[in-house]
C-alpha cells in the first residue's frame, strides 16, 4: 500500500490525511477480497524501515491503526475475517500491540478470509530471525543440517501458516519491493499500478486480478507442458 503521502500531497493536504483516506481503501479491498472468495490477503502497512520516518508521522499510524482496529472488528466478525499478523509487533507501541492482541483473539475462530497485517515487518529481519531459529535446532540436534530444505524454512517464518504468495500488488507507480515477503514471492506474479493507495478500489482490484488470470504460471516448466 503506497502513496498515500503523494495523494495528500497532490491536494495541499497533510501526509495524515493522507493516511486516513488510505484506510477507506483497506477497508473497500478487505470487503472485496472476502466478496471474491480469495481465501488470504496480506496487507504490508508499516515495515522495520518505516521507523526512521518522522516520529509525529509514526505516532499517526499508529494512532490510525489502534482507532481503525476498534472500528473494524464488529465487520471483521461479520465477515468472517481472521486478523493475523507478521512481524514482530510486541515491538509496537504497547497500546497498538495490546489492541491488535485482542481483535487476533475475538477473530480467531473465522475462516472465511486471512487478513495478515504486516506490522514492524522486514523480509530481512524475518530471513534472520529464521536462520537464528534453526540454528539454535540445530545446535541442540533438533535438525540436522543435511534435512533443511524449503519445507524447514517455510516454518520458520512468520508466514509459517500462509500459502505462498500467488499475486503481489503495489501502488503508486513505484517499481520495487522494498523488503516485502522475499523469499515468499519467489514465484508470485507481480503487478505495479500507478494509482496511489488512497485512490485504489475494488474496479482496480478486479483489474489487477483479471490480469493476473491472463498469465501464464509455469514454475520453471515450459507452456507446453503445461498444456498436457
Ligand atoms: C504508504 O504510503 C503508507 C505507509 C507506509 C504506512 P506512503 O506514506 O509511503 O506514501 P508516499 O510514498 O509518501 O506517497
Ligand atoms: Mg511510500
Amino acid at each position: 500500500m503506497d502513496g498515500n503521502g503523494r495523494w495528500a500531497k497532490k491536494r495541499g493536504l497533510l501526509r495524515a490525511i493522507g493516511h486516513e483516506n488510505g484506510t477507506q481503501s483497506v477497508r473497500q479491498i478487505v470487503e472485496c477480497t472476502a466478496e471474491l472468495g480469495i481465501p488470504y490477503l496480506t496487507l504490508y502497512a508499516f515495515s522495520t524501515e518505516n521507523w526512521n520516518r518522522p516520529k509525529l508521522e509514526v505516532d499517526t499510524l499508529m494512532k490510525l491503526l489502534v482507532s481503525s482496529l476498534k472500528k473494524e472488528l464488529k465487520t471483521l466478525t461479520k465477515n468472517k475475517i481472521r486478523l493475523n499478523t507478521i512481524g514482530k509487533i510486541e515491538k509496537l507501541p504497547s497500546s497498538v500491540y495490546k489492541e491488535l492482541q485482542s481483535v487476533i483473539e475475538q477473530t480467531k475462530n473465522n475462516d472465511r478470509l486471512t487478513l495478515t497485517l504486516a506490522l514492524n515487518y522486514g523480509s530481512r529481519e524475518e530471513i534472520t530471525n529464521c536462520i537464528k531459529e534453526i540454528s539454535v535446532k540445530v545446535k541442540n540436534n533438533l535438525i540436522s543440517p543435511e534435512d533443511i530444505d524449503d519445507n524447514i524454512i517455510n516454518n520458520h517464518l512468520y508466514t509459517q501458516n500462509l500459502p505462498d504468495v500467488d499475486l503481489l500488488i503495489r501502488t503508486s507507480g513505484e517499481l520495487r519491493i522494498s523488503n516485502f515477503l522475499l523469499w515468499q514471492i519467489a514465484y508470485s506474479e507481480l503487478y505495479f499500478t500507478d494509482t496511489l493507495w488512497p485512490d485504489f478500489t475494488k474496479e482496480h482490484l478486479h483489474e489487477a486480478i483479471l490480469n493476473y488470470q491472463n498469465r501464464e504460471r509455469r514454475f520453471g516448466k515450459t507452456s507446453e507442458q503445461l498444456r498436457k
